[in-house]
């Protein structure tokens, strides 16, 4: 029993430390009289670990007076959250020539990298090939993100939501089922979810941008006109900006066409 409960902790523990990869501590050792590495772009929301290496003693001092670590020692650390965006110049106070960088990317540009991150970064979340021919690639990106990090359109639009052996809730590493990633398929009682993936002319879920916004906006079913689409959160969506909902077109508009799996696999 004890062991079990010990097996458990070390699983949420392993859970917990895995979610926390979006928001990260980054290291910069101080090393030889240098910053290393002396020039970092890090999401919004990040912290920069410095940790002095020499055994000379080492400062991380702002060059706007936003920070100061005062003297590290060997061994010694001082860390620092990113909450604002910009470009964050920095010096060491007791060897002036000792100079660093920190870049913060804006909201935007963190919401874009990790929509990129989820598709292309290792361990693959999504392991979908995207077809950006044509395609605005931030607008997209910027897509995957609403979609896959706050839509959670996968819950109700892929059938099964993850991969075999990549299910999160049965403690495994979370993969999205990319075979039939958005192809719809779900039942919630006589509503069946949308497929959601491009038609044969490109068109996601096979509606135009304006029959997109609509939907999204009124729950007016594009192929039962005078129907409201069920269970499906069009209110909620619909308080998106038009930014929003025309990056998620244009995520739909890229992902690969799929047909939904049997039944049967969608429990
Ligand atoms: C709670 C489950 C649920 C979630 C979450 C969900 N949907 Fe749906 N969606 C449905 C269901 C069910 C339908 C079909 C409703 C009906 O036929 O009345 C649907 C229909 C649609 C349609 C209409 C397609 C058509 O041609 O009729 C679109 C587009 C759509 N969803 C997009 C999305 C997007 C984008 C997201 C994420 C931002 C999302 N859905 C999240 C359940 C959901």
């Amino acid at each position: 029993m004890i062991r079990k409960s010990h097996t458990l902790l070390a699983l949420i523990m392993l859970l917990f430390v895995s979610s926390l990869s979006f928001a990260e501590t980054i290291t910069i050792n101080i090393k030889d009289f240098k910053f290393q590495p002396d020039n970092k772009t890090i999401n919004l929301g990040d912290s920069i670990k410095w940790v002095n290496q020499d055994s000379s003693p080492h400062t991380s001092t702002s060059d706007n007076n936003l920070w100061d670590s005062a003297t590290l020692s060997l061994g010694a650390s001082f860390t620092r959250i990113f909450d604002k965006a910009g470009k964050f110049t920095y010096h060491c106070h007791i060897h002036p020539g000792m100079i660093g960088t920190v870049v913060v990317r804006t909201a935007e540009q963190t919401q874009i990298k990790i929509g990129k991150d989820i598709i292309t970064a290792n361990p693959k979340q999504l392991p979908i090939k995207l077809n950006l021919a044509g395609k605005n690639a931030d607008q997209v990106y910027l897509g995957s993100y609403i979609v896959n990090a706050q839509g959670g359109c996968v819950d109700c639009h892929s059938c099964p939501s993850y991969a075999a052996g990549h299910d999160p809730y049965k403690g495994e590493i979370k993969q999205f089922n990319s075979l039939s990633y958005l192809a719809g398929g779900k039942a919630f009682g006589p509503f069946i979810s949308a497929n959601l993936t491009p038609d044969t002319s490109g068109k996601p879920a096979g509606v135009t941008l304006a029959e997109f916004k609509d939907l999204m906006r009124t729950g007016n079913d594009p192929d039962v006109p005078g129907n409201t689409l069920q269970v499906m959160p069009w209110p909620v969506y619909g308080m998106m900006s038009d930014r929003d909902l025309e990056a998620i077109y244009a995520f739909l508009s890229s992902i690969p066409k799929a047909t939904p799996s049997l039944p049967s696999a969608c429990p």
